[in-house]
């Protein structure tokens, strides 16, 4: 009965995608996301210090507006966020960001096609002894974590930073310095991890300062010396017949850093916390670890940690029967086209062996499809696979929390207890 949907609504319960605190219940998100999508699949939201958008719900709706890149396009304020977020940019004085997921088109292809082809699913192949070197070193701290640990703070995230640092080239003298100004600026926009904001320019002149700077010399040092990681590519790769310039790459940088670490660390403890809190699933992945690799899916799909994205529609357009006019902002909601009934079945059901988990949007589609899908599956099963190996037994120390953050987030503390092998 698409015809009878309202062409406007500003339904309150739209607001869940932008209130930060609503990221921090998902049982509750998922039962009001599913109300949405049953009476109002694309919802208006108006909110005070933000753009106006429609949400978008639906598996079929979110595919669509992924794969029509031609009517769908990314801008500058692609992550959703409040228009202070902009302000504050500009009150510092600083640009806005131009990373891949804020290009488009002929100028997005260009930018993207410098990196491409290393995070290939071949190429990526070959980091996989790199990646289970990196998992070992931290499921050997189980050991010195004495039975008990935060498996969020104390694996997951270190762990997966480790990895983006590695797929970059950093020595490993330098990974410790790297890690805390990865982290500190631009980890998850939660407080507890946000440096000192009491002074931004302070902030900014110490932080992104030293990230540039560090990875600068690193540049100039691959153009002397290239190696196969990342850094030599973005060194030593070409936009238009020149080498990318200091913005460009520090961009690139950027994107790779924030969209690799959290992203695929919130999969990894929201897979755990459900593991947990199915027993007999677990037990299955211990006794057949071939099931890693549909595990992992499934729990991207479930943990869907990048909540969304805008694009900007280029013409009058119909979804759900809601005609969304020229100029107008969509929120693509990937935890919610990951629960839509009609593509999942039964899909509030954790499922290691779900035959439909591959139908998951979590990584996007399209264009801006997540470059870096195939490293962060091979981390998951890694990390999981050495973990489950490792320990004899393993429960749940205390409940898990969540980052309530809009963008990207998901368990960032699990308490587990565990004994060894
Ligand atoms: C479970 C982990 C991850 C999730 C859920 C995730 C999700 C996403 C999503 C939803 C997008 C936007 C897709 C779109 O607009 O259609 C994206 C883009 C991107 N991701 Fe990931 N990501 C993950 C891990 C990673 C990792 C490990 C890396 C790097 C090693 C990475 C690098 C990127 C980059 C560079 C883009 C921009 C691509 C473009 O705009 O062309 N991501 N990711």
């Amino acid at each position: 009965m698409t015809d009878t949907l309202p062409q406007s609504t500003t339904d309150p319960r739209g607001l869940i995608f932008i209130t930060p605190e609503s990221f921090g219940d998902m049982s509750q998100w998922h039962e009001v996301a599913a109300e949405l999508r049953r009476d109002a699949p694309v919802v208006r939201v108006e909110a005070e210090g933000w753009t106006p958008f429609w949400a978008v719900t639906t598996h079929a709706d979110v595919f669509e507006v992924s794969r029509r890149s031609d009517v769908f396009w990314n801008n500058e304020y692609s992550a959703p966020g409040p228009d202070i977020t902009y302000q504050m940019l500009e009150m510092l004085g600083l640009d806005l960001p131009r990373t891949l997921v804020h290009l488009h088109g002929a100028e997005h292809d260009k930018y993207r096609k410098v990196t491409n082809d290393w995070f290939k699913p071949a190429a990526v192949r070959h980091l996989q002894p790199a990646i289970e070197a990196i998992a070992d070193e931290y499921i050997a701290k189980l050991d010195e974590l004495g039975g008990e640990c935060d498996f969020a703070q104390d694996l997951a995230v270190p762990f997966t930073i480790h990895v983006i640092m590695t797929i970059f080239g950093v020595p490993e003298s330098d990974e410790r310095l790297m890690m805390e100004l990865t982290q500190g600026l631009f980890g998850a926009a939660d407080a507890e991890y946000l440096g000192d904001f009491s002074d931004p320019q302070e902030l900014v002149g110490n932080t992104i300062g030293k990230f540039k700077d560090y990875f600068e010399a690193l540049t100039e040092d691959r153009r002397q010396h290239p190696t196969g990681d990342l850094a030599t590519v973005l060194a030593t790769g070409e936009v238009d017949g020149r080498p990318l310039g200091e913005a460009e790459l520090l961009w690139y940088y950027i994107i790779v850093a924030t969209a690799g670490h959290d992203t695929t660390s919130y999969a990894l403890s929201g897979g755990l916390e459900q593991l947990l809190a199915h027993p007999d699933q677990l037990q299955a992945l211990r006794d057949d670890p071939s099931l890693l690799t549909n595990a992992a899916e499934e729990i991207i799909r479930w943990t869907s940690p990048v909540r969304s994205f805008f694009r900007w529609a280029q013409e009058d357009v119909e979804l759900s029967g809601v005609t969304i006019p020229k100029g107008d902002v969509v929120l693509t909601s990937y935890p919610s086209a990951n629960r839509d009934e009609t593509v999942f079945e039964d899909p509030n059901r954790f499922d290691i062996r779900r035959p439909d988990a591959d139908k998951l949007l979590s990584f996007g589609l399209g264009m801006h499809y997540c470059l870096g899908a195939q490293v962060a599956r091979r981390e998951v099963r890694t990390l999981l696979g050495k973990f489950l190996e490792r320990t004899a037994t393993v429960e749940a120390a205390g409940p898990a929390q969540y980052t309530p953050t809009h963008f990207v987030s998901g368990v960032k503390h699990l308490p587990i207890r565990y004994t060894l092998k």
